[in-house]
């Protein structure tokens, strides 16, 4: 069967980009490792303009392998650029597999735009070092790479948060600071390898989950990153009056209590406490939403890129010399 044309519509400016309309039909595939799809990607896709979204869960490198094939070869050279696949699911390491996967699939045209966003951890992470590295020049504070930073948390977002600082020259620590951990100190050397081996960053890792321990470790820091599970507060007021001044605190975490005492959600460098600076959960949420709907109708209308953490950052930086 032969291809229809891409028909243009007409073309229309929107905050200094051209859209290109046309009479195909965009469709974006969630391959999702786990066993249930992330209703923010989804409502995130259709905002972004995808005539459709389609769900695949418990996605293996197999499967995906398999679906990417038939939808392009029944998509064909033209309409395969219109053909988006998502890879999401809370296992960072399930979905580099099924990344590795998709990118050597063997078709005839190539494959079309992929965004890895596992658990929103790339999106969420670019946003929090971008906004942090804005927020510390508009202050003139000095540049993000020469800074002392520690992650407390190492679920999807610290460990991608970590990733990218260490990656940026920054001296960083990822610490868990869960007193629920049978074997603390065994986890996070676990951690360290998972790093080293998967995303080849050398980072240190620390288990502080006690106060004395918290307080050792921030000490040390100029810039701390919270990424603690949601609802859970790691930081409070007498740990912050312990560890010194002159430090910038970034907490992720949008379910109260904070992650640290004294943060509210919509802080941009207030000072929390004395010769302390807040960023909040709010400012990191609204930058990282602008950025994955970018990274949406990006992939949408342009085609061919894969839209990895490397490029959330640089996108996410992007957008911050973007008004909004
Ligand atoms: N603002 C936004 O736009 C935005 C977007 C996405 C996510 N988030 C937030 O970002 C945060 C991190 O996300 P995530 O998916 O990486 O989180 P997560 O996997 O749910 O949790 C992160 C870590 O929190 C730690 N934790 C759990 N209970 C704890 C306790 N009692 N004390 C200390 N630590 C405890 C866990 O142990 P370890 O410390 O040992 O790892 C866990 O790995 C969450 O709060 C999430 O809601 C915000």
């Amino acid at each position: 069967m032969k291809d229809s044309k891409v028909k243009p519509l007409r073309n229309e400016r929107t905050s200094g980009r051209i859209i290109h309309h046309t009479s195909e039909k965009s469709i974006l595939f969630i391959f999702d490792t786990g066993s249930k799809s992330s209703s923010f990607d989804i409502c995130m896709a259709y905002d972004a303009g995808f005539d459709a979204v389609v769900l695949y869960e418990n996605v293996t490198p197999e499967d995906a392998e398999r679906l990417v094939q038939d939808a392009l070869f029944s998509r064909g050279p033209r309409r395969s650029r219109f053909t988006s696949f998502f890879i999401g699911g809370k296992d960072l390491e399930k979905a580099e597999a099924v990344l590795e996967a998709v990118k050597n699939i063997k078709v005839p045209q190539p494959v079309s735009s992929i965004i890895i966003d596992p658990g929103g951890a790339y999106t969420t992470a670019a946003a929090m070092i971008a906004k942090t590295e804005h927020a510390l020049l508009t202050s003139k504070l000095g540049r993000l790479e020469n800074k002392r930073c520690v992650i407390l948390g190492t679920g999807p977002v610290g460990r991608i948060a970590a990733v990218l600082l260490a990656k940026l020259g920054c001296k960083a620590t990822i610490a868990s600071t869960n007193p629920n951990r049978p074997n603390g100190e065994e986890y996070i050397k676990e951690v360290e390898n998972f790093l080293l081996k998967r995303y080849n960053v050398d980072i240190h890792g620390v288990y502080a989950p006690r106060h004395e321990e918290k307080t050792r470790l921030l000490r040390e820091a100029s810039i701390i990153f919270c990424a603690a599970a949601p609802g859970i507060q790691v930081i409070d007021r007498s740990i912050l009056k312990e560890i010194g001044d002159g430090k910038v605190m970034v907490d992720v975490n949008a379910v109260p209590p904070p992650g640290i005492e004294g943060i509210k959600p919509e802080d941009d460098m207030r000072e929390i406490y004395p010769d302390m600076f807040g960023i909040g959960p709010v400012t990191i949420g609204r930058l990282k939403c602008r950025l994955e709907l970018e990274i949406l109708r990006e992939a949408k209308e342009t085609g061919e890129k894969i839209y990895d953490y490397k490029l959330c950052l640089e996108m996410a930086r992007n957008l911050l010399r973007r008004p909004n």
